[in-house]
């Protein structure tokens, strides 16, 4: 699907107390195209070429937390959400940011239309952003989730499969089914496959009796399509009699659940406070 490669321009990039090394190209302003290095502030996510900007700037910035809400807290965790229309230069820097480690997203999209959910580390200096998602404010697709990203030095630590279930409680809260916009990454689909197993075997090994897919997507909002394509991929569907059967046998279940990974930082529901957007 990639019509040609760019190059990679910006090798590394310096954030709160992380140099990070960069994956993919990504379009910054042409007057960054001689740069190896970013500085970024971590808090605005403005960046600039030298240390001492950089540096300046921390002394004048007086943001110790994304703009906009905080919509969720518990333990030191806070989850943030952003209005890509009212925080526009955020929401810019945000993107350019996460291309960094996004390989085909074109995130040329107007920043306007999304809301992105920024989720922090909190500590006595300020909330340092881990990872977000970004989200359309309207969906005809029913897209709950546009691009995801936990920042390289948090990966591997269970925020993306929170980021995952924060997305999945939103569409509860909506009273709607929810799918992530197509394609994913490897690393996506490896994160959304192991939460999609996790959340429908657990509630198939509690559950007594016959439960269809559909019960299945209106107690996880997870669009039908998603949850049939999960179970038939862990073989647990079978056609018997001309209708699909879900196969619930505790043995493999645990197998499976097993084999899904950790689950990953849990979403306490009773600390999101939240409306949808009108
Ligand atoms: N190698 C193998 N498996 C991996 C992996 C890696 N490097 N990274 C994640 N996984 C799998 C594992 O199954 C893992 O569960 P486990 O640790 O219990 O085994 C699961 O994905 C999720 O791990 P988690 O720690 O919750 O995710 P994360 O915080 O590392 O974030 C992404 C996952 C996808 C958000 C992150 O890899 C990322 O930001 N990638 C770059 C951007 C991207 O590709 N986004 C998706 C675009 S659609
Ligand atoms: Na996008």
């Amino acid at each position: 699907h990639e019509e040609f490669t760019k190059v990679k321009n910006i090798a590394t990039i310096e954030l709160g107390k992380y140099e990070i090394e960069t994956w993919y190209f990504s379009p910054f302003p042409p007057e960054y195209n001689d740069c190896l290095k970013l500085y970024f502030c971590e808090f605005c996510l403005n960046f600039m070429k030298r240390k001492e900007q950089l540096q300046r700037h921390m002394r004048k910035c007086d943001l110790k937390h994304p703009p906009g809400d905080e919509i969720y807290r518990s333990g030191t965790l806070s989850m943030f959400e952003v209005d890509g229309k009212k925080n526009k230069v955020y929401g810019q820097n945000l993107c350019y940011l996460a291309k960094l480690f996004l390989d085909h997203k074109t995130l040329y999209y107007d920043v306007d239309l999304f809301l992105f959910y920024v989720l922090c580390e909190c500590d006595d200096r300020g909330c340092h952003m881990v990872g977000y998602f970004s989200k359309e404010k309207h969906s005809e697709e029913s897209y709950n989730l546009a691009c995801i990203l936990t920042l390289p030095p948090y990966q591997r630590k269970g925020y993306g499969k929170f980021l995952i279930a924060f997305s999945y409680e939103l569409s509860k809260k909506e009273g709607k089914v929810g799918t992530p916009e197509r394609p994913l990454s490897d690393l996506g689909h490896l994160s959304y496959k192991g939460y999609w197993t996790r959340v429908l075997l657990d509630i198939l090994k509690k559950h007594k009796g016959n439960i269809s897919i559909k019960e299945l997507s209106d107690m996880t909002a997870i669009k039908a399509e998603d949850i049939l394509a999960t179970l038939q991929t862990l073989e647990l569907i079978q056609y018997r009699k001309g209708q699909h059967v879900i196969c619930a046998d505790p043995k493999v279940l645990d197998r499976h659940l097993i084999q899904a990974g950790r689950g990953g930082l849990e979403v306490d529901v009773s600390k999101l406070i939240w409306t949808p957007y009108k």
